[in-house]
């Protein structure tokens, strides 16, 4: 059986506590003899700068390269908001993506039969949905230059942000799409503005000559990106993978995440480049640190524990496992276990423990 080598890194506010739940989940496979890890555990964000003065130590940093997959918390909070921008704790995060190269962002956005009602939208539309966005992450509008802010001659400022792709970064995070689509239900929608960007011509054309070439076999249907965001309220469940951009990425991945419910239940993965066979990866939880419930056995773990269920899948291979974890917190909710976030008013809310102990008890009970 082959070892996956994880780095956990915990981070501060209540990551140290999701990712304790992680941990007895990754005990209870290796118990099972289901799977073999070897878990590291190190310092990020403002528990690295109190312990080294850096929010990520170069020792981290080589852990992370040699590691097969980076299962992160959550950084930041309160304690920390007077440190200089360039060593704040959420530098610690950007340098594992730049160093990392993670430039592909994959949030889904499950919607739990149990949690129906959570949604923004009405049962139907979103009961059993199974979508993931896949978002470019290190291109864009946000990283394009010239970017800055110039005085004219007449008194006036005049600001500049520049979208720039080049064929090659779309074709490779068109790529992570359509392979996810061969593990999923084989259809990709992209998602650009070609009647208005360049970018947006040459994002389409590239993704449909990939397509033509290498993945004939996936379904494809270019959307307008304003049209998509409508779709994704209308009805979402037509999407299986949707890939875009950085810019309309960041809006229709928040969209997304407003139609399953809280915070806490939403898990994302962060891939990049292949080297030596495997693919560089980061786990985390789109939540914070949420410093307001730090700390009181109240943070809902399931977002980490639902990116776990992605690491098992995406960076392992286990593709058996990752269905086995997400059944079991699919049952656990439908057996009525609610963290505080979840619970309707009046019911009965567990722990952050408890859930984790609920969740590798329907495992067991799997078997
Ligand atoms: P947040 O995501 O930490 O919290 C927003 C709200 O959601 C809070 O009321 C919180 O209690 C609740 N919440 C979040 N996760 C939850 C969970 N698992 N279970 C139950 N409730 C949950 O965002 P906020 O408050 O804007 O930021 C707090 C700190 O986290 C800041 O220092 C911020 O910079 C940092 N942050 C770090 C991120 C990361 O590490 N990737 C991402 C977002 C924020
Ligand atoms: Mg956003």
């Amino acid at each position: 059986m082959a070892t996956h080598k994880i780095l956990l890194l915990p981070g501060d506010g209540i990551g140290p506590e999701v990712a304790g739940e992680v941990s007895k989940v990754l005990a209870w496979f290796t118990r099972a003899g289901i799977a073999r890890f070897e878990t590291e555990t190190d310092l990020v964000g403002g528990a690295a700068i109190d312990a080294h003065g850096v929010p990520l130590s170069e020792a981290a940093m080589d852990r992370a390269k040699a590691a097969d997959a980076v299962l992160f918390g959550a950084v930041g909070g309160p304690k920390w908001a007077g440190v200089p921008y360039a060593k704040r704790p959420e530098a610690g995060l950007l340098r594992l993506r730049k160093d990392l190269g993670l430039f592909a962002n994959l949030r889904p956005a499950i919607c739990y039969p149990a949690l129906a009602e959570a949604s923004a939208l009405k049962r139907e539309l979103v009961e059993g949905l199974d979508i993931v966005i896949v978002r470019e992450l290190t291109g864009g509008v946000y990283f394009g230059e010239p970017k800055e802010i110039v005085t004219l001659e007449d008194g006036q400022k005049r600001a500049v942000d520049t979208q720039v792709y080049t064929t090659g970064e779309i074709e490779r995070i068109a790529a992570v799409a359509f392979d996810l689509a061969r593990k999923r239900r084989n259809k990709v929608a992209s998602a650009e503005k070609h009647n208005v960007m360049k970018t947006g011509v040459l994002w389409k054309e590239t993704v449909t000559k990939l397509h033509a070439e290498q993945y004939s076999d996936v379904g494809l249907e270019h959307v307008l990106a304003d049209n998509c965001a409508m779709q994704l309220v209308r009805n979402p469940k037509q999407y299986d993978v949707l890939v875009t951009d950085n810019l309309f990425g960041d809006i229709l991945s928040d969209v997304a995440a407003m139609l399953t419910g809280s915070l806490g239940m939403l898990p994302s993965a962060s891939l990049g480049a292949i080297e030596n066979g495997t693919r560089r990866a980061l786990y985390e939880p789109v939540h914070g640190s949420a410093p307001d419930i730090a700390g009181q056995n109240l943070a809902n773990p399931i977002a980490m524990i639902g990116s776990l269920a992605m690491a098992l899948r995406y960076s392992f291979g286990l593709l058996e496992a990752a269905d086995q974890l997400e059944a079991a917190i699919t049952r656990t909710l439908a057996a009525g276990t609610r963290t505080r976030d979840i619970a309707g008013p009046g019911t009965n809310a567990v722990g952050t423990t408890e859930m984790g102990d609920a969740i590798v008890r329907e495992l067991q009970a799997q078997g």
